[in-house]
């Protein structure tokens, strides 16, 4: 991973979990510029894989979009994570992070001729990406509004800020109180030609999804990002997956993916998100059936079962034969 070095100048406790951590040059330099849904890259002291934080970037004037001198990035402390949550909720004013290059794989749309107010929905830390595409429309004059749901009314995070950002386009939502977000009720306040953003749990992103396919939304007008990596799911069970081309057997269990597996066997796998959205760790079934889990493949290739994202989609049968 090549990139640069940033430094913590700052933390903030934005609730009990979540940590604001703005990040600046190590000479307090101007950094690259970044557009709203862009995330950064670090690799962590300890930890094997890179990590990706959405930035939060609230404020949309042009001098801070063209030359920013500081990222903020905001993180939620998840104790059954691997790691990257906990070591981050660790740093210290003045520690250092080595950063890869940024990237935006959630990038907003280009303005459109009368355009529709943009939907956007946040579930928990997934209000990172989303608030800045607020703060974008808002600079930009466009019309948007925003739901943000979390567990309770003290896990949402700078509200403060969204409501002096948003003002009336901002609806808070708890699960704990009658405000929960109901997505299929919420989406049938819009009609399918508007834009939708969701970035939040995959529980939440698939729920969307299903609500607003439902209702008519074209695919090319629904944008997710998934906020987590490959997360165990009730009932996931063991298997093994043998490698034709390298005549490996691999055994993945329950809390491990395929990919992780074929690392731990030492084998040099491709992959990008980590996720089911790039489609970089795809691999060609030859025997088995796979248990899809990406966002990726379309409904004919999810129905041939001749593909698989090893990154998060699991099995099916007891084996797979894949070929690699
Ligand atoms: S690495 Fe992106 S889909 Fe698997």
């Amino acid at each position: 991973m090549t990139g640069s070095t940033l430094v913590v100048s700052e933390i903030r406790a934005e609730t009990p979990l979540i940590r604001r951590i703005r990040l600046s040059g190590p000479q307090g330099e101007a950094l690259a510029p970044l557009s709203s849904g862009a995330h950064l890259q670090f690799m962590l002291p300890g930890l094997p894989e890179r990590r990706c934080y959405s930035v939060v970037q609230l404020t949309q004037d042009e001098a801070t979009e063209q030359h920013p001198h500081a990222y903020w990035i905001a993180v939620r402390r998840e104790e059954a994570s691997r790691g990257g949550s906990v070591r981050m909720h660790q740093l210290q004013v003045g520690d250092a992070l080595s950063m890869g290059e940024p990237r935006n794989e959630f990038p907003l749309h280009a303005p459109e001729a009368g355009e529709g107010a943009t939907v956007l929905i946040a579930g928990g830390i997934g209000i990172t990406p989303i608030a800045s595409h607020a703060a974008a429309l808002a600079a930009a004059g466009r019309p948007f509004v925003l739901h943000y749901g979390s567990r309770s009314r003290d896990q949402l995070a700078m509200v403060g800020e969204l409501e002096a950002l948003c003002g009336p386009a901002l609806h808070l939502h708890a699960d704990d109180d009658a405000t929960r977000m109901d997505l299929a009720v919420l989406l049938g306040h819009y009609h399918p030609g508007q834009h939708l953003y969701i970035c939040g749990p995959k529980g939440m992103i698939d729920a969307a999804i299903a609500a607003a396919t439902a209702r008519g939304w074209p695919k090319e007008r629904i944008h997710i990002e998934l906020f987590v990596e490959a997360v165990t799911q009730r009932g996931d069970t063991a298997f093994d997956v043998e490698l034709r081309q390298s005549g490996k057997v691999l055994h993945v269990p329950a809390n491990q993916t395929i990919l992780e597996a074929m690392e731990e066997a030492g084998c040099d796998p491709m992959f990008d998100c980590r996720r089911g959205e790039c489609g970089v760790c795809q691999a060609t079934v030859l025997e088995g059936i796979p248990d899809h889990r990406d966002y990726f493949l379309s409904d004919t290739e999810r129905a041939s079962n001749t593909l698989i994202q090893t990154c998060i989609s699991r099995a099916r049968s007891p084996r797979l034969v894949l070929d690699l």
